[in-house]
């Protein structure tokens, strides 16, 4: 298994797959690190959809439509929450997003730890998302991930700020 920061490295966006499908296993492990998440007043309102039947996956692919992207993807994670399924801060902030970014980044850290590849979407029609997956109406899908197999590994993460450049001590 992974040490955590070899987890943190490798995890890298991943658009082009391999046809091999995940097993039930792995699938199973990295809902289940999603399902340990902190969220907001614990209220755990997180969902989540595991898309594998073909003529599903094409109506997921379609209502991201960004173009061949992920046009090989043997299956999709699909995140879900009720705005009402987390908590408001005292600034009047609903937490529903957040909870769902705790929660759905464990799903691509755990994910990488099977050594699958994931690229977390935000660019989707979040409407045919839902009517494909029967989604109940109080829900927001704010992400999906395709899972499988990247067709080709990347390198490690190196385009990102320096540490000096966002890392302050005391005072901004
Ligand atoms: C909230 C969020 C939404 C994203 N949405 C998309 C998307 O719709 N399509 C896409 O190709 N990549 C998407 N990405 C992937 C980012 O482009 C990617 O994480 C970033 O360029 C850094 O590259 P890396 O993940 O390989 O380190 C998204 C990432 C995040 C965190």
């Amino acid at each position: 298994m992974m040490d955590f920061y070899e987890v943190i490295k490798k995890r890298r966006s991943y658009r082009i797959f391999k046809r091999e499908m995940p097993t039930r296993e792995q699938i199973t492990r990295i809902i289940n690190s999603a399902r340990l998440a902190p969220t907001w007043a614990n209220m755990q309102g997180m969902h989540y959809v595991v898309v594998q039947d073909p003529d599903i996956v094409k109506l997921v692919w379609d209502a991201i439509g960004q173009y061949n992207k992920f046009a090989d993807a043997p299956m999709y994670i699909v995140g879900c929450i009720a705005e009402k399924g987390s908590g408001t801060n005292i600034n009047g902030m609903k937490y529903y997003s957040v909870d769902f970014g705790i929660c759905f980044e464990h799903i691509i850290l755990a994910a990488t730890a099977e050594g699958l590849g994931t690229c977390w979407i935000g660019y989707f029609n979040e409407n045919e998302i839902k009517k494909a997956l029967q989604i109940p109406e109080e829900f927001r899908v704010l992400g999906l991930t395709p899972l499988g197999y990247p067709a080709k590994t990347r390198g490690e993460v190196e385009d990102r700020r320096s540490l000096e450049e966002i890392m302050h001590f005391e005072k901004f």
